[in-house]
């Protein structure tokens, strides 16, 4: 038996690359100790893929949780639940709850997250796992050493919205820099249509400048339409260089199996399977040079963390609670500061989603008007098949 049990909230996608990587703790000091999800399917497809027992599946995730009491929590659910989850959970009090990017929808909800894991001290992880492969890892420690000289600029850009594929770009600019506090945003969004994403208000493209306090910025582009696109990754103009990061997956047919579990978007196994690439050049490089780093799955990486931290040995995880709230920040800022047509100074005071408040009171008028959601494929039992939702 292994010597810590995690429980999933909402297995879905994601929960299965969540799960691949606590049993890929080097050890196997975790195990999947119950799961909950609201939809019977999900429910049962999960359980049996990873042999939990019927009596350790849960419709109801509070009941999971009263029975069960694990000592790690996964909530793996849409965006919108991520805060209503972490505070229940924190409630019931686990060693540590790894929770999902984008951390929340509006910071309003990213506090209540915090505060209900400080006070019932939960430490809180939000899973960006793309800082976790070894060679972004690796970028970092040599942005650190001085390999492109002082970092002047992170240019992101990819085709998703905010919430979704951007948030992970920020978050990485944020890793890469040693986590700089950001100071300022401005920022333009476009939505001329009712453009939803996991049943949530998107922006169909973004455009961002983030200040921060080591003198760099990040520029963020979303959804733009370029010949170049640098999807998953970041290009950073330092003083002496500069270094790109990109992701690659296997082709599809090389995927492992989600078995017989629902799977829209193809196998999950995908993600787990993922790398990074890295290269750099400076006066000395003589042109472009690799990174070279032993591949490792990014979330596994990510699991260890919290077992680490839960054993003691681990002081300031990646993924600690404190860095998606940073990059929650910036996103927020960066839509009031569309919403408001000026830059923002952080910390930002705004504590709604600024994007949701410019349409709720019609600051924001589509051309285009009629919702629809871009993962509308990802919606279990309703049939909806439109939508190209992004990555
Ligand atoms: N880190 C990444 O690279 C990455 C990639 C994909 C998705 N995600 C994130 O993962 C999250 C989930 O996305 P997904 O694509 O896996 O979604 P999904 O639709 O595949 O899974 C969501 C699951 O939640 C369940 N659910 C809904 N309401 C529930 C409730 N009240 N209680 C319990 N379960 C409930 C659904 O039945 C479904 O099984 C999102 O926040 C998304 O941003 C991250």
């Amino acid at each position: 038996m292994a010597k810590y049990r995690t429980a999933i909230i909402a297995c879905g996608n994601i929960a299965r690359v969540h799960a691949r990587a606590w049993l890929n703790v080097p050890g196997t000091p975790v195990e999947i100790g119950a799961i909950a999800d609201s939809h019977p399917d999900a429910l049962r497809e999960f359980g049996e893929f990873h042999n939990v027992p019927a009596e350790r599946r849960y419709r109801d995730y509070r009941e999971m949780l009263e029975k069960e009491r694990p000592d790690f929590v996964d909530v793996c659910s849409w965006h919108g639940m991520h805060a209503e989850m972490v505070v229940a959970t924190a409630a019931r009090r686990p060693r540590a709850i790894l929770c999902q990017k984008p951390m929340a929808l509006s910071m309003g909800d990213a506090d209540r997250m915090v505060v209900a894991c400080e006070r019932n001290g939960v430490k809180l992880f939000i899973a960006f796992q793309r800082p976790h492969h070894a060679t972004w890892l690796k970028a970092r420690d040599l942005i650190r050493e001085g390999a492109i000289g002082k970092v002047i600029q992170v240019v992101c850009d990819d085709g998703g919205n905010l919430l979704n594929t951007n948030s992970h770009n920020i978050r990485l600019a944020l890793f890469l820099m040693g986590e700089p506090r950001a100071e300022w945003v401005m920022g333009a969004v476009e939505r001329t249509t009712e453009r939803m994403e996991r049943g949530f208000p998107a922006e169909d493209a973004a455009l961002g400048v983030v200040g921060c306090d080591n003198g760099a910025t990040i520029l963020i582009m979303g959804a733009l339409k370029l010949a170049h696109r640098l999807g998953q990754g970041a290009r950073v103009i330092g003083t002496e260089g500069m270094m790109e990061l990109d992701t690659g997956r296997p082709p599809a047919d090389q995927w492992r199996t989600d078995g017989d579990q629902w799977q829209p978007e193809g196998s999950s196994a995908k993600y787990n399977d993922e790398w990074g690439s890295v290269r750099y050049l400076n006066a000395t490089t003589g042109g472009w040079k690799s990174v070279e780093a032993k591949w490792h799955d990014a979330w596994a990486h990510q699991a260890w963390e919290a077992y680490e931290w839960a054993e003691g040995r681990l002081k300031d995880p990646i993924s600690d609670a404190r860095n998606g709230y940073a990059a929650q920040e910036i996103m927020m800022a960066l839509y009031e500061s569309a919403r408001r047509k000026q830059r923002i100074e952080l910390p930002l005071r705004t504590r709604v989603n600024p994007l949701a408040y410019a349409v709720e009171h019609g600051e924001l008028p589509v051309e285009w008007p009629g919702p629809y959601e871009v993962r509308a494929r990802i919606v279990r039992g309703e049939g909806m098949t439109w939508g190209d939702g992004g990555q």
